[in-house]
């Protein structure tokens, strides 16, 4: 298994995941549109690895460019990040996310069938725990989503698993990832996201920065440590090498499997507040406000499937978390814009 076809490989995930690939000695081709992207990223994974990979860009829904780049390449497995992400403008734009996410996801699996690559590892996401599992969230929890976005991942959960069993010949790993944050070490590499960002991280690094005024708290007053949301914060990089270890598991053709990536402890959002004014010294300005709609209290990750079978665990405390943001952040105020 050498040649690795990383969709959206463009973005923050995909990137990441791509200078460890890499560094480990496999042959990348990426597809991306680039809708939420910016093609510097691929230009940095290069730098920073000293390795080259192939670029098309295109669309996952579009099965003629697939088939192209299935034709032109010899692909053994395919690593499935592209897809759109941002949780709330899913409930505005249902359609777009089915379309993007599970329309998409069924265009490439029926090219790869046609052209005889059954190995996937496809992104998934803590969402499909709902907001009802009891933490640490266990794979074999009860899944239940509250928003499309949600529902798209289950959806192709449930696809991936009926295709699975009309064809154990495929072998596929769904990863759930909890919520991923930080940078690439160098600084080089990090999260882009365009306009004010939804997620916590960038939040505070902008606020952080200057850019942004106040960070606001989203409820003060839920059932946990200090009030605040608590959350598996889990360093991009970890993310990354958990992909990694993935493709061990499709090489042993174990069949279908699915695993959580987190590291196992939760963090308030305070908590996070307070060890990033540690690493720029000086404090951050927030306001705590009303509970977000959707939000759950509390959401770590029960990781003792993965380390056991995947033998992968996350290094990465939310410290260098923040360190790595930071300094994504004050070295490209940006992102890659600029
Ligand atoms: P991202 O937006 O940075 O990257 C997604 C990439 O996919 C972008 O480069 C975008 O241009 C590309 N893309 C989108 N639709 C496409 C299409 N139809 N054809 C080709 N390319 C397309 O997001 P990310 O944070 O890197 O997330 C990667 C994956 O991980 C997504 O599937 C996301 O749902 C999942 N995920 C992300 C998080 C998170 O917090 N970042 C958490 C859980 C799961
Ligand atoms: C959400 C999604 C998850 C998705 C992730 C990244 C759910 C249940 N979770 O995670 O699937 O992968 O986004 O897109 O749908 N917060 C603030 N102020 C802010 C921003 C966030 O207080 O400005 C708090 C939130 O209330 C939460 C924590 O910070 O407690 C983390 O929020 P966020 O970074 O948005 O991620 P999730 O909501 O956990």
């Amino acid at each position: 298994m050498k040649k690795i076809l990383v969709t959206g490989g463009a973005g923050f995930i995909g990137s990441h995941t791509c200078v460890e690939l890499l560094n480990q000695g496999y042959d990348l081709v990426v597809v991306d549109n680039l809708l939420h992207s910016n093609p510097k990223s691929l230009k940095v994974i290069e730098d920073i690895t000293g390795k080259s990979l192939r670029f098309y860009q295109a669309d996952i829904r579009d099965s003629k460019s697939l088939k192209a780049i299935f034709e032109a390449e010899k692909i053994d497995a395919v690593i499935h990040f592209a897809g759109l992400k941002v949780v709330n403008e899913s409930s505005s734009l249902p359609l777009e996310y089915y379309d993007n996410n599970v329309s998409g996801t069924v265009t490439l699996l029926q090219v790869m069938k046609a052209f005889g690559c059954k190995n996937l590892i496809f992104s998934s996401s803590a969402s499909v725990y709902g907001n009802e599992a009891p933490v640490p969230v266990s794979e074999d929890s009860p899944r239940s989503v509250m928003t499309p976005y949600g529902r798209t991942k289950l959806i192709v959960e449930d696809i991936l698993t009926d295709l699975f069993s009309s064809d154990d010949d495929w072998n596929i790993v769904m990863l759930r990832y909890f919520n991923p944050v930080g940078a690439h070490h160098s600084g080089n590499l990090g999260e882009d996201p365009k306009g004010k960002p939804n997620n916590l991280m960038p939040y505070v690094t902008q606020v952080a920065l200057g850019k942004l005024t106040k960070v606001y708290v989203f409820g003060g007053n839920y059932d946990t440590k200090d009030g605040t949301g608590v959350r598996d914060y889990i360093h991009v990089v970890d993310l990354a090498r958990g992909h990694v270890a993935a493709i061990q598991k499709l090489k042993d053709q174990s069949g279908l499997s699915v695993y959580n990536l987190g590291t196992g402890k939760g963090s308030s959002v305070l908590e996070l507040i307070q060890e990033m004014e540690q690493v720029i010294g000086t404090p951050i300005p927030y306001e705590i406000v009303d509970r977000r709609p959707g939000d759950i209290a509390v959401s770590y990750a029960d990781v003792t499937k993965v380390q056991k079978e995947l033998g992968w665990r996350a290094e990465y405390d939310l410290k260098r978390m923040c360190q790595d943001a930071w300094r994504w952040q004050t070295q490209h105020p940006h992102g890659f814009a600029e």
